[in-house]
């Protein structure tokens, strides 16, 4: 096995249950690493872990709590010693634009992907700082480079979990931890089939997309590689960082990509037997 480490590291995910999530903690198993995976969804991280063997545990997480991050640590560390390594993947979406949401999807968001996500690197940089080594990864999403139609809120949280990531690493460059944030584009899992269910975020299907096991490749070989920052596609996924930065050209290319989507959506729609969104 090419990533095995000598001595696996202990893991903590999120969100592991399903997904990403799910595909981080089998690759990493398989790869020597013990994983204790977390989630909202106390029943699948446990039921997970347990297809997983004697390198995995499951644990209850919601990730907006404080008091269960605590827990999930300590029971990490009681099965498997300290944390090593932290992956912060569990996030959410509510579909629709902006206008059409509820004031408590879009503040649902916003306390899952962010508060959640800086409850965690707040949790982890106390007992890591404490034991003296450990690596946070953080989970984004390439909306942290490109705000979309029909992602408003969503890519508001990407892109302020990017800053509030870069910039902890900076403030602790002189510490003993390591940081790394990773951004998948579109991934086959729940979210995205979420997504296929609402012509407002056709976007999304605007490029080709991905496993979930080829996101997870990524993340675990960055456990042992440690980069600063990973971005799919390699090649595409720079430009689309640079074209963030143009507000002029954003609005006149992002409609074409969002019509480019839509087509591509209602063929996918229609290869599995549904009737093509007339919107
Ligand atoms: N799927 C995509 O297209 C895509 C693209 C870019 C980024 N991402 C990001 O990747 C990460 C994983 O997404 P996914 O596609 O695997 O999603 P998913 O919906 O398949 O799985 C998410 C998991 O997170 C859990 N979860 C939800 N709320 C939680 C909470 N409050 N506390 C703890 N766990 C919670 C769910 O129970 C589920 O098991 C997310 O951060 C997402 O924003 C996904």
């Amino acid at each position: 096995m090419r990533h095995t480490s000598e001595k696996g590291r202990v893991i903590l995910v999120t969100g592991a249950a399903a997904g990403i999530g799910a595909a981080i903690a089998e690759l990493a198993i398989a790869r020597g690493h013990r994983v204790m995976l977390t989630d909202v969804d106390e029943e699948a991280a446990l039921a997970r872990a347990r297809a997983l063997g004697q390198r995995a545990a499951g644990h209850a997480l919601d990730i907006r709590s404080p008091a269960d991050w605590s827990k999930a640590f300590d029971a990490a560390e009681a099965r498997f010693g300290a944390v090593d390594v932290l992956i912060n993947n569990a996030g959410i979406t509510h579909t629709g634009h902006a206008r059409a949401l509820r004031p408590e999807q879009h503040r649902d968001i916003v306390e899952i992907n962010l508060l959640g996500t800086v409850t965690g690197v707040c949790a982890a940089l106390e007992r890591m700082t404490a034991q003296g080594h450990g690596h946070i990864i953080n989970v984004c999403s390439m909306t942290s480079f490109l705000p979309l139609p029909g992602y408003a809120t969503y890519c508001g949280t990407k892109h302020a979990l990017r800053a509030f990531h870069h910039s902890v690493a900076i403030e602790e460059r002189d510490g003993p931890l390591d940081f790394t944030i990773v951004h998948p584009p579109s991934t086959r899992t729940g979210m995205l089939a979420q997504e296929m269910a609402d012509p407002s975020c056709a976007i999304s299907f605007a490029e080709k997309s991905y496993a979930p096991e080829q996101i997870a490749e990524a993340v675990v070989d960055a456990v042992v590689t440690k980069p600063v920052e990973v971005v799919f596609p390699p090649f595409a996924g720079r430009l689309q960082r640079i074209a963030g930065v143009f507000p002029g050209l954003m609005r006149r290319v992002l409609p074409v990509a969002e019509a480019r989507g839509r087509r591509q959506r209602d063929r996918l729609l229609s290869a599995q037997g549904f009737p093509a969104s007339g919107n």
